[in-house]
């Protein structure tokens, strides 16, 4: 198979690769594409110290101090490209109705008619890396085997960290196994003695899914979600589909161990959307008063739910690593994350120190501020600039790149194919108002209507306006693969399933750490805080804690938690669990333009809820 593909340049096959489908896909990709060279990556240690050197030599990372943060880097990206295109993304499925009414579609065959110029010759003067990953574990019955093509060697050290990547994926594909083909390229060929830039991106950006032919095709973009394949894309839009069509969950959740002081041990799923806290969550340290319980990291971003014989559901994180935001991380709000970033890190779009380490808003709670840094643009940042000019050491949507097996939280359970069995499930968005802290569903019809009708106040991990409310279904809102009505009818399947099975269902929650007060800041003081709402539902599944009836479900008063080593008044309390009766109508007209919006499809019982709902609150 090492015939050339074009004139001088081979596909340099491994020996190990035996997939007839595979070697004819990469050398279609490499006849479309062009590129100067193919690279197969086996994933090893040696093979990551050599692209991050050549990384360094490109000028795209930095090795940083390497007593003070060993074996680091950073990237500083371009300016234009520092999140995901949510307006650039999109759900081709062969009928519009399929990818619904919350998607960006266009047909098939029109994408690929739209693509076709684009790609023809985008890798050229580049390398092509063949990626072979696996999300969840290797081999594991509910893995899934993905092969990234792309021409950025940022995108081959990051899958290294962020999915199992290496040569021992071929021997689980064989001779016919299947894989998503998921293509990527910076869109930025070089023409015969161009000289790159350290950040190649074009102003055009395409990230496209085709749900029935399971293959993602990304153009334009070499940060995070848009280039990093297997997350966002793969696991959450390519799988939610394979979850409808197979009866299973991909959602966009961390997963959580907890143990309470008697030693009984529970697992959570929890949703928030995206740069609302599900790392710092899943890393959660209890605070004082909480002696003896304890909380540990399955996963802090996406969870592969399945159904289990006996109606129980199962879970597993598909990742291996953490694409985590930086800023408003540090030793107070998150101390597990902090002592994960130690060593081994990609850091991209922080600040550097004159001193070779990183930094970025937020770190002044832990130490002195840097005299002096260069800003994640490469320029010269000071207190004094940040006050007179509000330029910013990071970007809001600066991320870390870091392995799951760095966290000290991590859960012995993280890596286990069998996966983990979930007890509650808790969805929360981001609301300075309305929103309560936390509200237990009297059931899963409930719950999943609390879950569809989530709102939040955007955030910079997407382009476009930070802090507007926006519905946010499931926190799955840009992660959707397939009709969100769909989507809650797949969610409504499910519970009558699992309790026909005789199990009983998971509990649904839903928080808001977010409420503010007239100060304009946070009235709750969130974080390892948390622990106190969570301790809270685990006495609930245990059937000791109490709670009242409220407009959408039971609720704690002042008396049900543990305020043990916290100074928060019954009136604090109060004002982050109240609920306003103007405030909720103005809510369910919200909720009522989104069934608008998803009215075709949209399930009866969600209707019903909204009605029951509103009749509450007319009492
Ligand atoms: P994605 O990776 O984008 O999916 O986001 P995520 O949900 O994992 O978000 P993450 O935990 O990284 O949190 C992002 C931001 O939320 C950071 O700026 C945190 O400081 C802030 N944050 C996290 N938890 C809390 C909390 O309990 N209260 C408040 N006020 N802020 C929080
Ligand atoms: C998110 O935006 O929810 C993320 C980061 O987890 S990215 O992988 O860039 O989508
Ligand atoms: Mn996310």
């Amino acid at each position: 198979m090492n015939q050339p593909v074009m004139q001088g340049l081979t596909l340099n096959t491994p020996a190990y690769v035996k997939n007839a489908k595979l070697i004819a896909w990469v050398a279609d990709m490499v006849a479309l594409c062009k590129p100067a060279h193919v690279y197969w990556c086996d994933g090893s240690e040696a093979e990551y110290q050599r692209l991050c050197q050549q990384l360094v030599d490109a000028g795209t990372f930095t090795k940083l101090n390497e007593a003070k943060r060993p074996n680091s880097f950073l990237a500083q990206s371009d300016p234009s490209d520092v999140a995901r295109v949510e307006d650039r993304t999109y759900i081709c499925s062969a009928k519009k109705e399929d990818a619904g009414p919350t998607n960006n579609w266009m047909a098939p065959a029109e994408m690929r008619t739209t693509l076709q110029p684009l790609f023809d010759g985008a890798m050229r003067g580049r390398t092509m890396y063949v990626v072979p990953f696996s999300m969840g574990p290797l081999g594991s019955p509910i893995a899934h085997i993905g092969i990234e093509l792309s021409d950025s060697p940022y995108v081959a050290v990051n899958m290294k960290t962020m999915t199992r990547m290496g040569k021992a994926v071929f021997d689980v594909l064989g001779v016919d196994g299947d894989f998503v083909p998921c293509v990527h390229t910076v869109g930025a060929p070089l023409a015969a003695g161009q000289a790159d830039v350290k950040w190649p991106c074009n102003k055009t950006k395409y990230i496209v899914h085709y749900p029935e032919t399971r293959e993602i095709w990304s153009y334009g973009s070499g940060y995070g979600g848009n280039a990093l394949l297997g997350k966002k894309c793969f696991a959450l839009r390519i799988a939610s589909t394979m979850g409808r069509d197979q009866g299973w969950l991909a959602e966009h959740m961390l997963i959580l161990g907890v143990t309470n002081p008697e030693g009984k041990k529970y697992h959570v799923a929890a949703a928030f959307p995206s740069a609302c806290g599900k790392t710092n969550f899943s890393m959660l340290v209890p605070p004082a008063g909480f002696e003896g319980w304890k909380v540990t990291t399955i996963g802090d971003d996406i969870a592969w739910i399945k159904p289990q014989a006996d109606g129980s559901l199962r879970a597993i994180n598909p990742e291996a690593g953490y694409f985590g935001v930086a800023p408003g991380t540090n030793f107070h709000t998150n101390p597990n994350c902090m002592a994960s970033l130690d060593k081994n890190v990609i850091f991209t779009n922080v600040g550097l120190t004159d001193d070779g380490d990183i930094w970025w808003e937020g770190m002044e709670k832990d130490g002195p501020v840097p005299s002096h840094l260069i800003d994640w643009q490469g320029k010269d940042w000071t207190p004094q600039i940040a006050k007179e000019t509000g330029a910013k050491a990071a970007h809001p949507n600066a991320r870390f790149t870091v392995s799951a097996v760095n966290n000290p939280a991590l859960d012995d359970a993280w890596n286990d194919p069998a996966g983990v069995k979930i007890d509650a499930f808790i969805f929360g968005g981001r609301r300075s108002t309305t929103v309560p802290l936390v509200t237990e569903a009297r059931d899963w019809v409930e719950g999943v209507y609390m879950a569809a009708t989530m709102g939040s106040e955007t955030t910079a991990a997407a382009t476009g306006q930070a802090g507007i409310v926006r519905r946010d279904p499931f926190a799955m809102l840009p992660f959707m693969g397939y009709n969100m009505s769909d989507y809650f009818q797949h969610w409504l399947n499910l519970g009558e399933k699992l309790a026909a099975a005789g199990a009983t269902l998971p509990k649904i929650y839903t928080t808001n750490w977010f409420r503010k007060g007239e100060d304009g800041k946070f009235t709750w003081p969130g974080y390892g805080e948390n622990m106190r709402v969570l301790a809270w539902m685990i006495d609930r599944i245990e059937g000791k804690g109490q709670g009242q009836e409220n407009l959408t479900g039971i609720s704690p008063s002042y008396a049900d938690l543990n305020w043990t080593g916290l100074n928060f008044s019954a009136e604090q309390f109060a004002s982050v669990t109240s609920i306003d009766k103007a405030d909720w109508l103005k809510e369910l007209e919200l909720h009522a333009e989104l069934f608008k919006q998803l009215e075709h499809r949209l399930p009866k019982a969600l209707i019903e809820t909204k009605a029951a709902i509103e009749r509450r609150l007319a009492a």
